[in-house]
């Protein structure tokens, strides 16, 4: 069977039984402040786990595309070194949301696996949770146990323990006792020697979980105690890969033909064989691994930054470039190339990737250069640091830094350190990291109670597209404690006018009033899946009353201008660039907009220009807002609105038209495009390979630019004494430049005149050309090396050292003629570190030249008096 056969087989049998399949969510996560990328199959159906809303059928089965790369599941450093741990896999999953329970779940499993797929019995064996006796005191689960006992032998059902068998998908929310199947595809004469049952989670290579049957019947709260959930829940997570390396009768997932592919692209581009030196092993599966990982993300819209998601990509980018780099003696990019044969194998199912191959491949390929280019740059360093080094142990603190400032990674350091006999200080360099990460950790940290609930069961309703103010309840809220923004309260009302954070937009601020006036300011508006939260920094007094809640009309009005200018931007650029531009991000705040798109060059005077006239044509044109709740997204997509990629949408989604710009969109927009009044671009910039970003700004803001700027230009109007400030500007540039060649000139005359002048002044010393002379001209470094240079080479045994005082810094430059650095053991590198003590200075070079800088012009002569005793 083929890993597409494979992943139809699986979708269909659930199908059969009833189930509504679902296409794999984004696997960048927008509402959920816990988690930053989906990591198991579970996490884009949380909202109907915790009851915000109802899922479209109580029974969906998809494959989840999952990357397990950070928090709670985190594999990256594994990946590569066995076979069956991955970056981004794809889970199978079945769910019952209150509907079928451990019966079915357990049935259908072994249904599927045995009959279906033909898995032999022989060789799974299936774990039941043990129970716990610590603070949450579980009992075993009998249950379980029981339903597995009536099909399979009870020698194949092994106990236990929380770690392995209780899941819970964070440190709050929904959880249960779990069930994992397992296989042993040990050869027989492997199996003969020890009992599969004693390897099973074990990480034994060939004895491994291949899908986990989890029984929701717990809600884990912030207190850490567990609570009955109301409905119980099925939500079950099979590796795809592991059940393909299984089917495919293969040792490991690099075997199936899910990696094969990447594999003998890497071995055709590398030039090395997989399957003879572990090493080379290692690398090529971390490489194929990852590209994967990095591909899907991209095409899901996160792109590689330094910022929190795109950080945790660019990690993942970074640490294949380092195993090609130094396992397959790759150093030009080359992970990009593999795109194509990605996109090939995996494109029928995940269509994303070939719709934007082209962008994935620029992306990478730049990632990639620009991390070689600074792999280079550490290595200049690190060799520095070798040389320098005053010992064999170099300081763990010198290895932090090479990978805290350059990016250099300590495993690379080491394996350099190592070849030329050094090491370096671990335990310091752990105890930096460990500082550095307690520093990251602080600061995000969100700590927070369990919320308190003032009315049970209150649905929550959205109605801020049509007012901007309502009476409300509060319904529950919550302190929650951040390092960066303090004591905080989350508020949730029945019904709210305010928006929340979403699609670019910012969340709305306003206040609460109650009915006595007392107000509390409402900070921002959130989601969090799918529920609307306030923030306040107080909690209103009598939490039971009713209140006003009101938007901040002025900010909202602002945004909304900037909001609908960012669909016009857009209309805008397909009609200038062409229809190859696709929105990759937005940021709609009240002062300004910020647009992301993918273009693959600077955009010209005249492109943004027309851009910027196209939008105002459409301000000046007056077009109303058309805007359509409830549409059938095909429908949608059918009469031409632009949906995004990355976004989840539902089966029903609200539309926004104004005249021919339609977009699907969760945001708020102004009646009428003339309310927007203008809209000016005041900046255009490369954010990533193949992605530029426009930063915009509309309404009173532009009011606010152009006065600035008037302001601005009559000040220069009045420096320059003109009515014409243009054409004094060109005058004085082009005095400038004559200026500069002049002086050029000038200089250069001098400099002759100067070397002549102190040619003179050689002495001869057994055999050498010596001179040491204090310069009085201001020189700057580099002339004072073309001094040294001019000097040094009248004759070729000449040892000369210059020194002159340049803004307020001493300088010192030194050449020795390479005859006298083979034969008098002469050696300006080391001269110069020692005379640049004295001038409180330091400095470095080569044999034949070097420079120093430093502070005190009182060391000069005493300086150039040494330089003589070298001889
Ligand atoms: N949510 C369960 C897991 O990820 C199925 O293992």
């Amino acid at each position: 069977m083929t890993s597409q056969e494979i992943r139809t087989k699986f979708l269909e049998f659930f199908k059969s039984k009833s189930h509504l399949i679902v296409p794999s969510a984004p696997m960048v996560t927008k509402d959920d402040p816990t988690l930053m990328f989906v990591n198991s199959g579970m996490a884009p159906f949380k909202e109907y786990f915790l009851g915000n809303s109802e899922p479209k059928s109580n029974r969906i089965a998809d494959t989840q595309k999952c990357l397990r790369v950070s928090g709670k599941h985190n594999d990256l450093e594994e990946v590569g070194y066995d076979t069956y741990h991955h970056t981004l896999f794809e889970m199978l999953g079945n769910w019952s949301f209150g509907d079928y329970f451990k019966k079915e779940a357990i049935a259908w499993a072994w249904e599927l696996l045995t009959e279906v797929y033909g898995i032999d019995k022989d060789i799974l064996y299936v774990t039941v949770f043990e129970g716990s006796d610590d603070a949450d005191n579980l009992p075993m689960d009998q249950e379980a146990y029981d339903l597995w006992k009536a099909i399979i032998p009870e020698d194949r059902i092994l106990m236990g323990n929380k770690n392995d068998n209780f899941w819970e998908m964070g440190d709050q929310g929904p959880c249960g006792p779990c069930s994992e199947i397992h296989v042993d595809i040990r050869s027989e004469e492997e199996k003969a020697k020890v009992d599969g049952k004693d390897l099973v989670n074990m990480d034994h290579p060939q004895v491994v979980e291949i899908w986990n049957l989890v029984f929701m019947q717990y809600n884990r709260k912030a207190d850490k105690s567990l609570e009955n959930l109301p409905n119980k829940h099925i939500d079950t997570g099979m590796g795809f890969e592991r059940l393909c390396m299984v089917l495919q009768g293969v040792k490991s997932n690099y075997d199936t033909d899910v990696f094969t592919p990447l594999i003998r692209e890497i071995e055709a581009i590398t030039n090395k064989d997989y399957g003879n030196d572990e090493k080379v092993d290692v690398a090529i599966r971390v490489i194929a691994d990852h590209v994967r990982a990095v591909a899907f993300s991209i095409a899901d819209g996160q792109l590689p930054s330094s910022t929190t998601r795109g950080y945790v990509i660019r990690r993942i980018l970074r640490r294949a470039v380092r195993y090609g780099f130094t396992f397959l003696d790759k150093k030009d990019p080359f992970i990009y190339r593999l795109v194509d044969i990605l996109t090939k194998k995996m494109g029928k199912a995940f269509p994303e990737l070939k719709t934007q191959k082209q962008l994935i491949e620029n992306v990478i390929k730049e990632e990639e250069q620009s991390f070689l280019r600074k792999l280079d740059q550490g290595l200049i360093l690190l060799n520095r640091i070798i040389e320098n080094a005053s010992s064999k142990e170099i300081s763990g603190a010198k290895v932090f830094e090479l990978k805290d400032t350059y990016g250099f990674p300590e495993d690379l350091t080491e394996l350099i350190l190592r070849e030329q006999g050094y090491t370096y200080n671990k335990a310091q360099f752990d105890q930096k990291l460990k500082e550095q990460q307690g520093r990251g950790r602080e600061a995000s940290e969100l700590i927070s109670d369990d919320w308190t609930v003032l009315i049970e069961d209150e649905e929550q309703e959205f109605i801020g597209y049509d007012s901007l103010e309502a009476e409300v309840k509060i319904v529950r809220y919550r302190k929650v404690t951040t390092k960066k923004d303090g004591e905080m309260y989350q508020l949730v009302f029945n019904l709210t006018p305010f928006y929340a954070e979403g699609g670019g937009q910012v969340g709305d601020k306003g206040y609460l009033q109650d009915v006595n006036g007392d107000v509390v300011y409402i900070l921002d508006t959130k989601k969090e899946n799918n529920v609307i939260i306030h923030f306040t920094k107080n909690l209103p007094e009598n939490l039971e009353d009713r209140f006003q809640a009101v938007v901040d009309e002025k900010q909202r009005f602002r945004t909304e201008c900037n909001h609908t200018a960012t669909h016009l931007l857009h209309q805008a650029l397909r009609e200038v660039l062409g229809t190859h531009v696709e929105q990759k991000g937005s940021a709609v705040h009240s002062k300004h907009l910020r647009f992301d798109f993918s273009h693959f060059s600077k955009l010209t005077t005249e492109e943004l220009r027309d851009v910027e006239d196209f939008v105002n044509a459409r301000i000046d044109g007056k077009l109303p807002l058309e805007e359509k709740r409830s549409v059938p997204k095909d429908q949608a997509i059918a009469d031409g609105a632009i949906s995004l990629f990355g976004e989840k949408y539902g089966d029903t989604v609200r539309t926004i038209r104004f005249g021919q710009s339609i977009e699907l969109c969760g945001g708020t927009h102004v009646n009428n495009t003339g309310d927007i009044w203008h809209f000016k671009i005041v900046s255009e910039g490369a954010v990533a390979a193949g992605i530029r970003r426009i930063e915009a700004i509309t309404y009173d803001a532009v009011k606010d630019f152009y006065f600035e700027n008037n302001r601005a230009y009559f000040e220069i109007r009045d420096l320059l004494k003109t009515k014409d400030p243009l054409k004094a500007i060109e005058k004085l540039k082009d005095e400038n430049l004559t200026l500069k060649s002049q002086l050029s000139r000038m200089e250069n005359e001098l400099l002759r005149h100067c070397v002549n002048f102190y040619s003179n002044r050689f002495e001869h010393i057994d055999g050498v050309m010596f001179l040491a002379q204090k310069i009085s001209s201001t020189y700057n470094m580099l002339k004072l090396k073309d001094i040294a240079y001019r000097l040094g080479e009248v004759s070729s045994n000449t040892f000369v050292v210059v020194a002159n005082q340049n803004n307020g810094k001493v300088q010192i430059a030194c050449f020795v003629s390479k005859y006298i650095v083979e034969n008098n053991n002469l050696n300006a590198g080391k001269i110069i570190k020692e005379l640049s003590s004295l001038i409180g200075g330091n400095g470095g070079g080569h044999a034949t030249y070097a420079m120093a800088s430093g502070k005190n012009p009182d060391g000069i002569d005493e300086a150039l008096d040494q330089a003589k005793a070298y001889i």
